[in-house]
């Protein structure tokens, strides 16, 4: 397969790159914005005729989950347009598509682990941009695959792993919260995922829920965070209303992973994916 990733330097997209070589019968376009701007239908249409191209992987997105509160005309273009041609241009070259979206597309208010059949609700502008990418990628049809995730982290870019790292060092005493309950996905798992899924082929539209296995707070996560570096921090259990941010959080948003294990796919527990991170992060 020849295959366009776009967004490939964030954090899925810089995974997908490190796992790339395991695939040796595939070959990789990776992409990000100065080369392929994901809300340009015409560059994408363009870029479809001239090559032959199977599969479109989407790791492009708006993900400042704060400032989109702000910005949510600049999020909706790069969430909903987006997905929307890239959805178009893979359709009109007979190509699969697979996108990524977020647990932020439901209210929290649940308390039992979502299914992809359940009610969305985002509470804010950045859930609301990734559900109007969702719907906009399975309207205009075509061979796609959506699969939500949640609380993501790698050894790339920005993440919850790498800030505590960092705070980790240089406070003696942080407070993390402990009243929004979720699993993390170490990114290396989902890129085998969406990897695992191209490979087994797919027809139609389909939507997945992939995080890490197991249940926990934030305040769970930093603490396996430090105990398992040997940093020696006072962390203290805060409510969501003692750490005030811009953008709502859901406050339960675990995703059922029922369905992706049944078409094959692994699921890491979210500790045993922790430590590899970890150990990377030396
Ligand atoms: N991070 C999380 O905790 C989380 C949780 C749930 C779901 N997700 C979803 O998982 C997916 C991957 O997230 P991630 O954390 O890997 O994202 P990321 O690290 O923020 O990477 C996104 C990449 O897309 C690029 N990009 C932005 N606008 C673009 C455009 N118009 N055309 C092409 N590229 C563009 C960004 O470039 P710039 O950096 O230059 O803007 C960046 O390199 C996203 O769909 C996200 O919504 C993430």
């Amino acid at each position: 397969m020849n295959i366009l990733v776009t967004g490939a330097n964030g954090q899925l997209g810089n995974s997908i790159q490190k796992i790339s070589k395991e695939y040796p019968s595939n070959n990789f376009f990776f992409t990000d914005m100065p080369e392929v701007d994901i809300t340009n239908l015409e560059l994408l249409e363009n870029l479809m005729k001239e090559n032959i191209i199977n599969a479109i992987i989407n790791c492009a997105a708006y993900t400042a989950v704060d400032k989109a509160e702000d910005n949510e005309a600049i999020a909706a273009k790069i969430n909903v347009d987006g997905p929307r041609n890239l959805a178009i241009a893979a359709k009109n070259a007979n190509a699969k598509l697979v996108h990524v979206s977020t647990d932020y597309v439901f209210n929290g208010k649940n308390n039992l682990p979502l299914k992809e059949t359940d009610t969305t609700d985002p509470i804010g502008a950045y859930g609301r941009t990734k559900r109007a990418g969702e719907v906009a990628v399975e309207e205009v049809g075509g061979d796609s695959i959506v699969i939500r995730t949640a609380w993501l982290y790698s050894e790339f870019g920005g993440n919850f792993v790498k800030t505590m790292l960092r705070l980790g060092k240089e406070k003696t005493e942080m407070g993390v919260v402990y009243d929004q309950i979720g699993t993390p996905t170490y990114a290396t798992d989902l890129a085998y995922a969406i990897m695992d899924l191209l490979t087994k082929g797919f027809s139609g539209f389909t939507l997945y829920h992939f995080s890490n296995e197991g249940v926990i707070s934030w305040y769970d996560f930093a603490k396996t965070i430090f105990d398992l570096s040997g940093i020696d921090i006072k962390l203290n259990a805060l409510e969501s209303s003692e750490y005030p941010s811009k953008a709502e959080r859901p406050a339960y948003s675990v995703l059922n992973k029922k369905k992706i294990k049944l078409a094959g796919v692994k699921v890491p527990y979210w500790r045993d994916s922790l430590i590899k991170c970890l150990e990377l992060l030396k």
